[in-house]
């Protein structure tokens, strides 16, 4: 293994049961030794996503039959990471230390992490790894999201619940792509969506999805999961989908009664899609490469220093974010 100057104890925000945001606390852990195919990372910048929360709260409750019965058996939090390779573990070929990477593995709200060596690529010169860390896993699911709904040039597209971190890439990458994109938000993230170039935004608070023009998009995509599922599919153009994204759903079996209900609702010419996003080493590399670019501009409402994580977590939890929120370094 080669190495750099690297402490043996780092701190680590860690839970040791589910619960809400106060359940994740930092600690003095050693720092963790990369094994094959596998390098340590000094974390520059982590940004947080919805699955760090369902994770946290071991909500819902199915999530933990994959994650830990009784408490999460990863106890780091964190997915997203942008950071310094400081050592390198047997057989990685095409990472050098000093190389500035990112990509999305586990506990990476630390000062310190190993990641899997395929799953990194390195950070175009210039780019600020506080903007590439938001790109990993909402950048996916962004990109899943609108392969899965084939936008395109001229696509028409309503986002349902736009304010997050999810959403807000999504809008600008359908953008991107030349759809015409109308999105529901909060009325706090209306002026960041038109921004990105988002033609239509609408307080959900104050207009109901149903308002919006029936049989007028080619996707609908349901980041909030509120509203009914008859009124979605019922926005589509002939021909369209409508994608299912998020939402909190059943206490414990989560989106999995509406998923089914929606499938039951499909019709040939305007279906329902189920969205599992999966984090792939090529989209983030090209995500990356529109953000070094000027092309992609992804929102981020904070940044909190490692040191303030757990206030990072809690905004996160309560839900209200525009845009993605960032844990740098200290
Ligand atoms: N399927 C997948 O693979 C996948 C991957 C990643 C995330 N997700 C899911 O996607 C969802 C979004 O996650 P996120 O982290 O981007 O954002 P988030 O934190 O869930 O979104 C917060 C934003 O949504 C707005 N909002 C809340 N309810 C709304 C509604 N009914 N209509 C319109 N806007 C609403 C909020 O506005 P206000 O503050 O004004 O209320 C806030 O700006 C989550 O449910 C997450 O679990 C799914």
């Amino acid at each position: 293994m080669t190495t750099h100057t690297i402490p043996r104890t780092m701190t680590a925000w860690r839970q040791h049961a589910y619960g809400p945001a106060d359940v994740v606390r930092a600690e003095t852990v050693p720092v963790p030794t990369p094994g094959r195919r596998e390098v340590l990372l000094r974390v520059a910048a982590a940004s947080l996503n919805s699955g760090d929360i369902h994770l946290m709260r071991g909500e819902p409750r199915v999530v933990r039959l994959f994650f830990g019965i009784r408490r999460p058996r990863t106890r780091g939090r964190g997915m997203d990471v942008a950071g310094t390779v400081v050592a390198l573990g047997a057989d990685v070929d095409g990472l050098a230390v000093g190389d500035l990477v990112v990509g999305a593995g586990s506990e990476t709200l630390a000062e310190f992490v190993v990641m899997k060596a395929d799953r990194l690529t390195t950070l175009p010169a210039g780019l600020d790894p506080v903007v590439a860390a938001t790109l990993p896993v909402a950048g996916n699911t962004a990109v899943t999201i609108l392969d899965a709904c084939r936008v395109g040039q001229g696509s028409k597209v309503l986002l349902v619940g736009a304010g997050g971190g999810v959403g807000t890439l999504t809008a600008a990458l359908a953008v991107e792509r030349g759809a015409d994109v109308w999105a529901t938000c909060g009325s706090r993230a209306e002026q960041v969506l038109r921004d990105l170039g988002v033609a239509h935004t609408v307080d959900y608070r104050t207009h109901d999805v149903a308002t919006l023009p029936a049989g007028a998009f080619d996707a609908v995509v349901d980041i909030a999961g509120e509203p009914p599922l008859e009124v979605l599919r019922d926005r589509l153009r002939e021909g369209g989908t409508v994608a299912l994204v998020g939402g909190h759903g059943h206490p414990f079996w989560g989106p999995f009664p509406r998923i089914i209900r929606a499938l039951l609702l499909s019709r040939r010419a305007r279906r329902f899609r189920s969205v599992t996003a999966v984090t792939k080493t090529p989209v983030t590399a090209e995500l990356v490469r529109m953000a070094a670019a000027g092309v992609l501009r992804p929102v981020i409402e904070r940044t909190f220093p490692l040191s303030d994580a757990g206030a990072a977590i809690a905004h996160v939890d309560a839900g209200h974010t525009v845009g993605k929120v960032v844990v740098v370094a200290d």
